[in-house]
């Protein structure tokens, strides 16, 4: 069976969408750099064993990084997948590990970084969306693998829009993982 690595930080709603599309036929195992994660007892009720590496417990980004890259060689997965992993990542970790892709919820290259949501959602744009791209050193901007469009409604406000925007990150993530692993649909 391949297996996936997944990174989070966050409340994990990526995760647990993969989870529930990709478990019995994809072997997952999960790290998080955040010991407060919400997203560690969604993991656990899923029966994803989670690995913590407190980025916090590392002088440099570089040392955080090689921790990281040790624990995901331990697994040796198929396919690393960043889902809401809040760090930016170095060269340690993009020269170790070439098969890396990552959700950003804007359409890139537009509105990288932390507030994609936000900044899409007060562009004056009609559509916002999601993206599924390649990491690489320099953040959110590796080759695009997949991109859905969502429509920024004259009656959305901020919550609703993202509410929608989430929707589509969680069709969107597991279908693309699915087709790099070679599995159908
Ligand atoms: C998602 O919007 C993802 O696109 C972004 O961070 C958020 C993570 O949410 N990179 P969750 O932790 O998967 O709920």
């Amino acid at each position: 069976m391949k297996k996936i690595v997944i990174l989070f930080s966050g409340q994990g709603s990526n995760l647990e969408a993969l989870a529930r599309a990709l478990l019995g036929r994809v072997e997952i195992v999960a790290i998080t750099n955040n010991p407060n994660a919400g997203g560690i007892e969604r993991a656990k009720a899923l029966g994803i064993p989670v690995t913590i590496i407190d980025h916090r417990a590392f002088s440099s980004r570089e040392e955080f990084d090689a921790a990281l890259v040790g624990d995901i060689k331990r697994h040796a997965p198929d396919l690393v997948v960043l889902a809401g992993f809040m760090r930016l990542l170095s060269r340690v970790f993009t020269d170790a590990v070439a098969n890396a892709i990552n959700i950003h919820p804007s359409l890139l290259p537009l509105f990288k970084g932390k507030d994609g949501i936000g900044e899409s959602f007060r562009s004056g744009m009609k559509v916002g969306g999601v993206t599924v791209h390649r990491v690489t050193e320099q953040m959110d901007s590796g080759e695009i693998l997949a991109q859905v469009c969502v429509p920024i409604l004259e009656t959305d406000t901020r919550e609703s829009y993202e509410a929608r925007v989430h929707e589509a990150e969680h069709r969107l993530y597991p279908q693309v993982v699915a087709r790099l692993l070679g599995l159908v649909g």
